[in-house]
């Protein structure tokens, strides 16, 4: 019987293409694994996995199967997380002044990009991929980790809800407090639902049911 040897790693120069052709498998593109490199993996190859961007950093961890080496002549990576600083949801607070908006950078990330290849699926990479990316959020201080799912994707939904993460309602806000504020945000109506997990043991994502509404926070 052979065993499938994971190993989880920050993206190295050389595995732009293959970043890119699976950040098109979680957008639900077909990005394919030929032609010229789009910005994502002039910049992974250029950089590596991590990026500097608004507010702090992008990490893109990338799943190998073999101890071969990754990139140019190596294999293609089997998976990627790929998480960021929520820059939208940062800039639409503004009116919070600079400090407090670093603040939130600081508490709260998203996983932009969560894919496996379609063969290496049912093994556990995307959940060791899942768990290295939270990992590493919640050692750079992370509180709150979300995911944007597309409503049709009740696979992703599923999948993300055995593995701790609430889901929003269409339209359900999720409420977050950074200490001298308290922010809101939601799936912004595009045809996505939010996957929202805290990052700190002793907290956890809840449902607080009002009266003509409900709404997700984390006590
Ligand atoms: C969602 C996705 C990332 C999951 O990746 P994956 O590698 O198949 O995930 P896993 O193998 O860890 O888990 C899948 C199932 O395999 C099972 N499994 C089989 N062998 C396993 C093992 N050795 N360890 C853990 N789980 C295993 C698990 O039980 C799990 O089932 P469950 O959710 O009912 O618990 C993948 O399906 C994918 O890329 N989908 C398309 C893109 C997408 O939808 N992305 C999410 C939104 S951005």
């Amino acid at each position: 019987m052979s065993t499938i040897v994971v190993r989880i790693c920050l993206a190295r120069p050389g595995d732009g293409l293959g970043v890119e052709a699976l950040a098109g498998v979680a957008l639900g593109i077909d990005v394919g694994m030929q032609g010229a490199a789009g910005p994502v993996a002039t910049a992974i190859d250029q950089y590596g996995g991590r990026l500097a961007v608004p507010y702090g950093w992008a990490q893109a961890l990338v799943a190998c199967l073999t101890e071969a080496p990754q990139g140019a002549d190596g294999p293609p990576p089997a998976g990627l997380a790929y998480t960021c600083p929520p820059v939208r949801l940062i800039e639409a607070y503004t009116e919070l002044g600079s400090g407090a908006q670093q603040r939130l950078a600081q508490a709260l990330a998203e996983l932009e990009l969560l894919a496996v290849a379609e063969h290496a699926r049912g093994s556990g990479i995307g959940t060791a991929l899942l768990s290295a990316a939270e990992d590493l959020l919640r050692r750079d201080g992370r509180h709150l980790v979300f995911a944007k799912i597309r409503l049709d994707n009740q696979k992703a939904q599923l999948w993300f809800r055995r593995r701790g993460y609430l889901l929003t309602a269409p339209g359900e806000s999720v409420i977050f407090n950074i200490g001298e504020a308290t922010i809101s945000f939601d799936d912004g109506g595009d045809g996505y639902r939010l996957a929202v997990k805290s990052l700190d043991a002793s907290r956890h994502v809840h449902r607080v049911r009002a009266r003509t509404s409900s709404y997700l926070t984390v006590r």
